[in-house]
C-alpha cells in the first residue's frame, strides 16, 4: 500500500516525468502501430519511436535529471519500454503479412492457364535434327534398328577397318580433324559398320544368326568449307548384313526410301563409284525434285545443274575385307551400306542456298521453319 511506503520510494520529480512520457508514448505508439496499414508505414512508426531523433530519445533527455538512486529504476523503466515496442513491432509485422497473404489468397483466383505475358513463343526441332528424324523413321518402317556412335573415334573403326589402306589417299582427300595420332573426329558415319558388325561378330560367334539392319546418324567432320560444305555436317548410315543378301535388295531398300521421302515414281538411279569398304560401289541419285523430266525449265534447273538429277547417298556391297576386320565370315555373310548427306536434303527441302545458315542459328533464320 502506497501509505506504508517509505518516503524514500516516492518518486523523483525527473523519475516521474519520464514515467508519464513513457505512458503518453506507450498510448501513441499503439496507436500509431494498429493504423499502419502496411509494413513500410509500420517500419516507419517504428523508426520514428527508437530512432536517433526520435520520440523516445527526448524522453531519455529527462534521464540526466534523475538522481543516482533512482537510475536503475529509470533504466528498468526504459528497458520494458522498449522491450515492449518490439513485442508489439514483432506482433504488428506479423499481424500485416498475414493479413497481406489472406488478402492474396482472398483475390481474384489465379489462372494457371492465362498464357504467360513474355512472348517467348514456342520452341521446335532444328531443320536438320528434323529431317534428321524423318529419315531414321522412314528406315525404322523398313525394318532398320538405330545405333548411337561416337563422333571422336579411332583411325581403326574410322579408316583401317573399313580398308582404307594406311595412308590412302582417301584418307587424305577427307582430309581430317587429327586429335592426335590414331584419334580423329569421324569423317562419316561409317564407323558405325564397323562398332556394330564387330559386335554382332560376337554375337555370332556365341551361336546368334549373323543378321543386323542398323541405321545411325550423326555428326561428321572434314576440311570442308564452301557454300555447300561445311566443317562439321551430318550423314545417315545404313547397313544390312545377313546370308545371301543382293544388289537387288540395295537398290529396293533405297527406291522405297526414295519415294517415302520424294513421292511416289521418283526415280533412282545407280552410277558405278568407289568406296574402298564396298564392292561394288555406287553413287545414287534421284530424279531432281525441282525440275520434271521433259521440263522446259529444266536446262535452267540450278539445283540439279540441268542434269535432271540429284546425288544423295554413296552406297555398295560390303566388301570382304571388311567383314574380315570386324570378324564376320564373307563366306557365311554378305550385305549393304549406304551413307547420305542428312544436311542437303534439308537444304533441298526448304529451299536453303547456304550451308552456314543451319548451323550459325540465327533465330531470324531457325524461327522461319
Ligand atoms: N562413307 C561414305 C562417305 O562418307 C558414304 C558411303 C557409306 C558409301 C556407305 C558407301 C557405303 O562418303
Amino acid at each position: 500500500m502506497s501509505g506504508e511506503s517509505p518516503a524514500s520510494d516516492e518518486p523523483s520529480e525527473a523519475l516521474s516525468r519520464i514515467e508519464q512520457g513513457l505512458a503518453a508514448l506507450g498510448d501513441r505508439f499503439r496507436e500509431a502501430f494498429a493504423a499502419c496499414p502496411t509494413e513500410p508505414s509500420l517500419r516507419a512508426e517504428h523508426a520514428k519511436l527508437l530512432g536517433k531523433k526520435g520520440d523516445l530519445t527526448a524522453v531519455l533527455a529527462l534521464l540526466r535529471d534523475v538522481p543516482a538512486t533512482e537510475r536503475p529504476r529509470a533504466g528498468a523503466l526504459v528497458n520494458g519500454f522498449k522491450a515492449e515496442v518490439e513485442r508489439e513491432f514483432e506482433a504488428r509485422l506479423a499481424a500485416l503479412a498475414s493479413a497481406a497473404l489472406e488478402a492474396d489468397l482472398n483475390a481474384r483466383p489465379f489462372d494457371l492457364t492465362l498464357p504467360g505475358r513474355l512472348a517467348l513463343g514456342r520452341g521446335h526441332p532444328h531443320p536438320v535434327l528434323a529431317v534428321r528424324d524423318e529419315l531414321l523413321a522412314i528406315f525404322r518402317d523398313l525394318g532398320f534398328q538405330t545405333a548411337p556412335g561416337p563422333e571422336i573415334e579411332l583411325e581403326e573403326n574410322n579408316f583401317t577397318k573399313l580398308a582404307f589402306p594406311p595412308d590412302h589417299p582417301a584418307t587424305d582427300m577427307q582430309d581430317s580433324f587429327w586429335i592426335k595420332p590414331g584419334v580423329l573426329l569421324r569423317t562419316h558415319t561409317s564407323n558405325v559398320q564397323v562398332r556394330e558388325m564387330s559386335a554382332l561378330a560376337e554375337r555370332v560367334r556365341a551361336g546368334a544368326s549373323p543378321r543386323l539392319a542398323v541405321v545411325s546418324a550423326g555428326a561428321v567432320y572434314r576440311r570442308d568449307d564452301d557454300l555447300t560444305h561445311s566443317p562439321m555436317f551430318h550423314q545417315i548410315e545404313g547397313f544390312l548384313v545377313d546370308e545371301r543378301v543382293s544388289m537387288a535388295e540395295l537398290k529396293g531398300v533405297l527406291a522405297a526410301f526414295a519415294e517415302r521421302l520424294y513421292g511416289p515414281g521418283t526415280p533412282v538411279r545407280f552410277r558405278p563409284s568407289y568406296f574402298p569398304f564396298v564392292e561394288p560401289g555406287a553413287e545414287v541419285d534421284v530424279g531432281c525434285v525441282f525440275c520434271k523430266p521433259n521440263d522446259p525449265s529444266r536446262a535452267a534447273c540450278r539445283v540439279c545443274k540441268a542434269t535432271g538429277w540429284l546425288e544423295i547417298a554413296g552406297c555398295g556391297m560390303i566388301h570382304p575385307e571388311v567383314f574380315r576386320h570386324t570378324g564376320l565370315d564373307p563366306e557365311r555373310v554378305t550385305g549393304f551400306a549406304f551413307g547420305m548427306g542428312i544436311d542437303r536434303v534439308a537444304m533441298l527441302r526448304y529451299g536453303i542456298p547456304n550451308i552456314r545458315l543451319l548451323f550459325e542459328n540465327d533465330p531470324r533464320f531457325l524461327a522461319q521453319f
